[in-house]
């Protein structure tokens, strides 16, 4: 059912060490930040041959993430994104197999401007999922 792996979001406390530190030290290509008001988030790409890095930090009062950084205050590996190319049809399917859809259980316009949902950790090896709708190859 899933397909590729569209991200791996990281949540970083200081986003201009962190780009500097893909860009530099691993030597990849990177993004300006964008800030993505809707999700609470500035978010730097790191685009790699075959997936993107997504690195994290929280924009405004409210940032659904500002917890996360609180818990790990060095940063850490937040979510992982796998690509599907019906996603009421995946959820369903998640649903009948016992695993929790987050939230209200429909999908979301996600950072990409694409329909994604987020899969519970504790019912995926303790690793949040998100899973964004993609055009089917
Ligand atoms: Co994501």
């Amino acid at each position: 059912m899933i397909g590729r792996l569209n991200h791996v979001a990281i949540v970083v406390p200081d986003l201009a060490a962190a780009t500097a530190l893909y860009r530099n030290a691993l030597g990849a290509t990177v993004s300006d930040p964008v800030d993505v008001p809707a999700h609470g988030v500035t978010t730097v790409f790191v685009l790699l041959p075959n997936t993107k890095i997504e690195l994290l930090h929280p924009l405004g009062e409210n940032s659904p993430i500002a917890g996360f950084l609180a818990k790990n205050p060095a940063g850490g590996m937040h979510h992982i994104c796998y690509e599907v190319t019906d996603i009421r049809a995946a959820r369903d399917h998640l649903l009948a197999e016992g695993a929790r859809v987050l939230g209200d259980g429909e999908p979301k316009i996600g950072a990409h401007g694409l329909p994604v949902l987020f899969l519970h950790p504790k019912d995926f090896c303790g690793t949040l999922v998100e899973l964004e709708e993609v055009a089917a190859a």
